[in-house]
């Protein structure tokens, strides 16, 4: 899908993050990328394309409006995956947290106006904004903002303010934005917090996994290369511009427990599921609905964690730093 786009100066906040690096790789090749990001999280480093001929790296930080201004002339795309995320990083930074979030993403779009960007600006909110009980909303589901100074709601409000400034921007500057909020996106080259590459890494090494809460929230689970496929239609699909898009796969659902549960036993781990008291208020249920391919943030959803495809476990555990063993991968298929 991202070879729809070519001939494209493309600028990338985040680019050396998870999300933004599987764009990166399926762009690179036909369209000139600028990465711009502080290096808090290195996932570029570890890519085929890292020194590419068609990719700058600037190093630089979303507060900085001036470097932010300089590096972003000349785009006709701009992907602002820039942010602070994983609730042990909220915790330990809130007020990073909320000038990262909201601050940088005000600078990016001020950047992108006096840039003149003509063809996209894509904002990355959160499936946060959704709060608690977040059982397959449709876009126009009311966000909510929960209780101020609860960590899980200071990332939330931080991004669903990112999002009010996104449209703000649209409608009154024509800037052509988009808002994507991802649910619990997963795959090879994830650091930080997410919890399906955490669980593999410890259970490779027959470490404990730990469990904040009961272990019986809810989430679903999409691979990172579905969620590129509906990102994708947001950058090429004229309607996506002034719209944000939930981009999830409900169809990957699995509790917590259920989760660590699985990565043990397909990776024959010796590791013990052990539970903590949570780390913040807690999300029950968290998944969205699917959208159909033909919709500008619909994709097509070709792997799932409760059943997910044989490569999609393997590349995983060796991405998380098994040896490639391919005698002994195993389908995780329970369905
Ligand atoms: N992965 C998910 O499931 C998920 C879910 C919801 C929302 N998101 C959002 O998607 C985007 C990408 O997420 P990801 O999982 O790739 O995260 P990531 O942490 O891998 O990538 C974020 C990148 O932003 C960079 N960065 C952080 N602060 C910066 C700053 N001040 N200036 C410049 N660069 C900075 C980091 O170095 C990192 O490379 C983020 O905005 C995140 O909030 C992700």
């Amino acid at each position: 899908m991202t070879n729809a786009i070519e001939g494209k100066t493309i600028f990338v906040t985040g680019g050396a993050g998870f999300i933004a690096s599987r764009l990166i790789a399926g762009l690179v090749e036909e369209n000139k990328v600028v990465i711009y990001d502080n290096f808090d999280r290195d996932t570029l480093s570890s890519t085929s394309h890292s020194g590419h001929a068609n990719l700058t790296v600037i190093r630089g930080d979303v507060l900085d409006c001036e470097r932010l201004e300089d590096g972003m002339r000349g785009a006709d795309i701009v992907v602002h995956a820039a942010a602070i995320a994983g609730i042990d990083t909220v915790i330990k930074s809130p007020t990073r947290t909320m000038r990262v979030n909201m601050i940088g993403t005000a600078n990016v779009l001020e950047a992108a106006r006096l840039a003149g960007v003509k063809d996209r600006v894509v904002d990355f909110s959160t499936s946060e904004v959704f709060g608690s009980m977040a059982f397959k909303p449709t876009e126009d589901r009311d966000t909510v903002a929960g209780s101020a100074g609860e960590a899980r709601w200071t990332y939330a409000v931080s991004k669903l303010a990112g999002e009010h400034l996104s449209h703000a921007y649209y409608r009154e500057f024509g800037l052509p934005v988009v808002s994507v909020r991802p649910f619990n996106v997963y795959g090879p080259g994830q650091t930080g917090e997410g919890a399906i590459q955490v669980f593999i890494k410890h259970a490779l090494r027959n470490e404990d996994l730990h469990i904040y809460g009961e272990g019986d929230q809810i989430r679903a689970w999409c691979y990172v290369d579905d969620f590129i496929d509906g990102l994708t239609r947001c950058l090429v699909n004229p309607a996506a511009v002034g719209e944000s898009f939930n981009i999830g796969n409900s169809r990957a659902v699995q509790t917590t427990y259920g989760l660590a549960q699985t990565v043990c036993r397909i990776l024959k781990s010796d590791s013990k599921i052990v539970f903590r008291p949570p780390l913040s208020d807690s999300l029950p249920a968290k998944y969205s609905c699917v959208r159909t391919t033909g919709e500008p943030g619909g994709m097509f959803c070709s792997s799932t964690v409760t059943a997910p495809s044989a490569p999609t476990c393997s590349t995983m555990a060796e991405w998380c730093g098994r040896p490639s063993r391919r005698s002994s991968v195993r389908a995780m298929r329970t369905t």
